[in-house]
């Protein structure tokens, strides 16, 4: 499971620009589904079983990063953030464009205290010294990612996008042990566009039209020197969440999801995070409504170029996909 994750990790895939990622894992899931396709937007849309419920479990295969807004004479570019980015994690960092140039992010040194460096105080320098040499590496309108490479080391893995290539590995990894069979009909949906808002689930979520719906996704950490108070740990187990900045998941699913971990003896943290969200907050206001729940990955150092999660909560997250899809989901939509 080290090697689905460290290879969907070190794919090029910022929000709209996927293609890469959904490529691999439809030829990773093709075996292990009854049904597949590819919506407008990009998603990759799979299904296993039949009866009980419609279950939709999403993960989102897009990435954080930066696009190119302007190139100087000199060659430099500047950049905006694509998704959740903030400049202080992005100084002195390698960024890579679909095309495989490299760029390294430089901050101009005068006029400027290093902690109020903005967007504008940075620039991107691909090693050139003329707009017309730049032209030929990269232009306005690409998009780049953080490059690092994957390392796993003792039960943790380090990596960039883990947020949330680790969520679609759950997904994969899930898929695998279900072998097809389930006693709900369940969609495993690897959605586009999350980090710019939640827009790839809006869509499938309206084409799969859910009785409930799951994201499987990372979450935050409490566990490093001063850092703000929360009640995940790294390797503490599955976070199962009671609210985020755009769900507050319904009390009947985080009942299910608890009693399911109880019953399978998974170990859990109950989070709650106070900033961000997850491909739920879409699926949970398609049409008349969707109750939602949320399966969270805990990760140290959310979208900065080297993210850490621990495999035996990614472990977790894969027996709880596996028993919530097998799960009877009356109780939940009892009114
Ligand atoms: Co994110
Ligand atoms: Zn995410």
């Amino acid at each position: 499971m080290e090697e689905t994750i460290s290879a969907l990790c070190q794919l090029y895939g910022p929000s709209g620009h996927e293609e890469r990622v959904v490529e691999r894992i439809e030829k990773m899931v093709k075996p292990h589904v009854d049904e597949l396709h590819r919506d407008v937007m990009g998603n990759l849309l799979t299904r296993i079983g039949s009866g009980g419920h419609k279950l939709m479990f999403a993960a989102h295969t897009d990435e954080i990063g930066v696009v190119v807004h302007y190139i100087d004479d000199k060659g430099f570019a500047r950049i905006s953030p694509v998704g959740g980015v903030r400049p202080l994690w992005l100084y002195a960092r390698r960024v890579q464009f679909a095309n495989g140039t490299i760029g390294v992010i430089g901050r101009e040194q005068l006029g400027n205290d290093p902690k109020d460096t903005d967007w504008n105080h940075l620039f991107l320098d691909v090693g050139v010294t003329s707009k017309k040499d730049a032209d030929k590496l990269i232009a306005v309108g690409d998009f780049g990612v953080f490059t690092r490479s994957t390392v796993s080391q003792g039960k943790v893995v380090i990596s960039k996008a883990l947020d949330d290539r680790i969520g679609c590995a759950v997904l994969i990894e899930a898929l695998k042990k279900l072998k097809k069979k389930a006693k709900n009909e369940v969609h495993f949906v690897f959605t586009v566009q999350e980090e710019v808002g939640v827009r790839g689930a809006r869509t499938s979520a309206w084409s799969v039209t859910p009785d409930v719906g799951y994201a499987v996704d990372i979450t935050g950490w409490g566990d490093t020197p001063l850092v703000e108070p929360m009640n995940v740990e790294l390797g503490k187990g599955v976070a199962i969440k009671a609210m985020d900045q755009g769900t507050i998941v319904s009390p009947k699913v985080r009942k299910l999801m608890v009693d399911t971990a109880t019953a399978k003896g998974i170990p859990y943290q109950m989070e709650v995070l106070r900033g961000g969200a997850t491909d739920a907050f879409a699926i949970q206001f398609t049409k008349t409504g969707v109750p939602c729940g949320v399966i969270s990955i805990p990760t140290r150092y959310v979208h900065q170029p080297s993210e850490m999660a621990h495999l035996d909560d990614f472990a977790g997250a894969v027996k709880l996909v596996c028993a919530l899809a097998n799960a009877d989901h009356k109780a939940v939509l009892a009114t």
